[in-house]
Order: C-alpha cells, then sequence, then structure tokens
C-alpha cells in the first residue's frame, strides 16, 4: 500500500505544503511566498511572517490536496517542519500539523528543516552511493555532513561566522539589490568579470573544513566604500561575480578536501545556495574531473518546499518515528537530534 504523506513547511518566509507519495512521487508542491511582503524591509521580520502564515495555511494545505486530487481521508500521515527556525513561524506549521493529526487520528512526524533540505536529494535519487559528502549551504547554515546513510550524519564543518546564503543577502543589500538577495547577486555575477574585484578567500587553518564568510562580505563592503570616496563608478556586475566566485571557490575547495579524507565517491548538495548556477557549474566540473558522483536536486527544490519536508518524513514513517501530539516548535534544533 502507497504511504501517502501531507507535509507542511513555516520555519522562516514561505508558507508550502506538499503531498509526496512513497517518499518519492510529488503529487503537488505548493508555495506560498511572502518575499513581497518582506522585501520593503529588506530581510524578513519574524512578527510579520507568523502573521502571514496564519492568514495562508489553511488554503495552502487545501491546494496541495486538491492539486493532488485527494482528501484527508487519503493520508497516511502529516509531517511538519518543527526546526530550526523563527519560533513564531514555526509554531504555525506545527500548530496545524497537531491538529490535522488529532482530527484524522494518523501519525505526526516532526522533521528537521535542514535534514528536509538534505532529502531534497533523494526525491531525485533515492539510492544514492553511500558514504558521500553534503554540502549544505542555506541563509543560516554552511555545514559539511559525511553521511553514512539517510539520517546518519557527521558534522565535518560549518561556518564560524555568516552563512553562505547570509553573505549572498547582505552583498546584495549593500549592492542596492533586492529581498532574498542570492538569486539576484546569481543573477547579475552571470554579466560581470569574476577576476575584476580582487576579493580574498577564506580558507583557515591547514586542515580546517570550516567556513568564514565575514572577511569576504566585509571587503566587498570596504571596497565600495573606497570607492564611493573616491568618486569612482562602481561595476556592480563585476563586483557580484567576483563575490560569487569568492565563495564558490571556497566551497568548491572545502568539498573535495572533505571527499578525500573521507574516501568518498559522491557528492550531495543541499539548502537554498545550492541553487546557484555558478556552484552548480563548478561542483559538476571538478566532480567529472575526479570520477565523483555529484547529485543535487533541482533548482526549485533548493530552496524552501515543503515536498522535501514529506521526503524525510517519509524515511521516518518507515522507522515508525512518530513524534507525540505534544510536539513543540524547536526554533535552534540540531541536525541529527530530535527533541522529542
Ligand atoms: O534554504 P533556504 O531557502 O532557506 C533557509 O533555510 O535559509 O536558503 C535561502 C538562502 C538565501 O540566503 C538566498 O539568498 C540563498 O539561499 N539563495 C541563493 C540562490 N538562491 C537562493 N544564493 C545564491 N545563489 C542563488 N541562486
Ligand atoms: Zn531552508
Amino acid at each position: 500500500m502507497s504511504i501517502i504523506i501531507l507535509a507542511i513547511e513555516t520555519s522562516c518566509d514561505e508558507t508550502a505544503a506538499s503531498i509526496v507519495v512513497d517518499g518519492r512521487v510529488i503529487k503537488s508542491n505548493i508555495i506560498s511566498s511572502q518575499v513581497d511582503v518582506h522585501s520593503k524591509f529588506g530581510g524578513v521580520v519574524p512578527e510579520v511572517a507568523s502573521r502571514k502564515h496564519l492568514e495562508l495555511i489553511n488554503d495552502v494545505i487545501r491546494a496541495a490536496l486538491e492539486t493532488a486530487g485527494l482528501g484527508f481521508q487519503d493520508l497516511s500521515a502529516v509531517a511538519v517542519t518543527y526546526g530550526p527556525g523563527l519560533v513564531g513561524a514555526l509554531l504555525v506549521g506545527v500548530a496545524a500539523a497537531k491538529a490535522i493529526a488529532f482530527g484524522l487520528d494518523i501519525p505526526l512526524l516532526g522533521v528537521n528543516h535542514l535534514e528536509g533540505h538534505v532529502f531534497a536529494n533523494l526525491l531525485v535519487e533515492p539510492n544514492p552511493p553511500y558514504p558521500l559528502i553534503c554540502l549544505v549551504v542555506s541563509g543560516g547554515h554552511t555545514d559539511l555532513l559525511l553521511m553514512h546513510g539517510p539520517g546518519h550524519y557527521k558534522l565535518l564543518g560549518a561556518t564560524r561566522d555568516d552563512a553562505a546564503g547570509e553573505a549572498f543577502d547582505k552583498v546584495a543589500r549593500v549592492l542596492g539589490l533586492g529581498y532574498p538577495g542570492g538569486p539576484q547577486v546569481d543573477k547579475l555575477a552571470a554579466t560581470g568579470n569574476p577576476q575584476a574585484v580582487p576579493l580574498p578567500r577564506s580558507y583557515l587553518e591547514e586542515g580546517s573544513l570550516d567556513f568564514s564568510f565575514s572577511g569576504l562580505k566585509t571587503a566587498v563592503i570596504n571596497y565600495l566604500h573606497r570607492a564611493q570616496q573616491r568618486g569612482e563608478a562602481v561595476n556592480s556586475a563585476d563586483v557580484a561575480a567576483s563575490f560569487r566566485q569568492a565563495v564558490v571557490d571556497v566551497l568548491v575547495h572545502k568539498t573535495f578536501a572533505a571527499v578525500k579524507l573521507c574516501a568518498t565517491r559522491s557528492v550531495m548538495l543541499a539548502g537554498g545556495v545550492a541553487a546557484n548556477q555558478l556552484l552548480r557549474a563548478e561542483l559538476a566540473a571538478r566532480a567529472a574531473e575526479q570520477g565523483v558522483k555529484l547529485i543535487h536536486p533541482p533548482p526549485e527544490l533548493c530552496t524552501d518546499n515543503a515536498a522535501m519536508i514529506a521526503c524525510a518524513a517519509y524515511y521516518k514513517y518507515r522507522r515508525g518515528d512518530f513524534a507525540p501530539l505534544s510536539l513543540n516548535a524547536a526554533p535552534s534544533l540540531p541536525l541529527g537530534q530530535d527533541s522529542y
């Protein structure tokens, strides 16, 4: 019998619901973005996000069922992101999922948002060759993981300051681009010269798999200030291209240092920054050169969505790893450690 999971994702500024069958077949993937609401503030305003989730959640769930051509009675389980994220935003999804689980008397599955990003890969490749290295690059995280199987993570390195996505968003802001900045910097960078502006690459100590992007971000800000003080014109596309190249150089270098260290033959890519065109192209080139298999979700499954949550939930369902109805939002939930 098929396992039909409704998943809900409200950890940040996307209200999303999806129906996935057997952890693989996406029947619907509804995302109601709040970008327009937050962009006038230059970033996500937590209180506004919670209120918007409340307004949107029922319609988004209804749309997920309608698009899938299914009713509540068809569901095997309901899954929800319960951390990490904005507490007020998470609570809206958690409350909705608990009400559905209680009302229908079906299992409730609590999913870690980052684990969802990792599992977006299993929507395209359900049997990746383990062990593998997974690079998680989102708005809040930059992690290198060694995975021995679904749900088995060893953290090899993480950012010591800004996450990669955060750096993209901040550089976008100083360049006067809109929010979220990553996609805009990516687009503008495609028209610029990546060698035009000399920017630092932070590789940290010999052998370290940690990251640091705040020095790079500061270097971009200083470059722009200096140009302004001297009254020099700035070519924004060149700045964007040079910045993107500096981020990607470090991400690719450290990912393949991890591949070498752990002697793995495959790499997975996860999180919003995984949609970056240069990162995908340079990882693909290096992987081909070294005979390493590269797996990544299509760009629309890299950024926040609920299909990835349904996929992660499917593996929990099969293990019988259900959450109690007392499930609460866990805004700082670490990867691999459920809080229930
Ligand atoms: O994973 P995600 O959707 O949300 C979090 O869990 O944080 O990641 C959002 C981040 C934002 O910082 C956004 O600017 C960045 O991913 N991002 C990108 C691109 N698309 C989204 N960064 C660089 N290039 C992109 N194409
Ligand atoms: Zn995310």
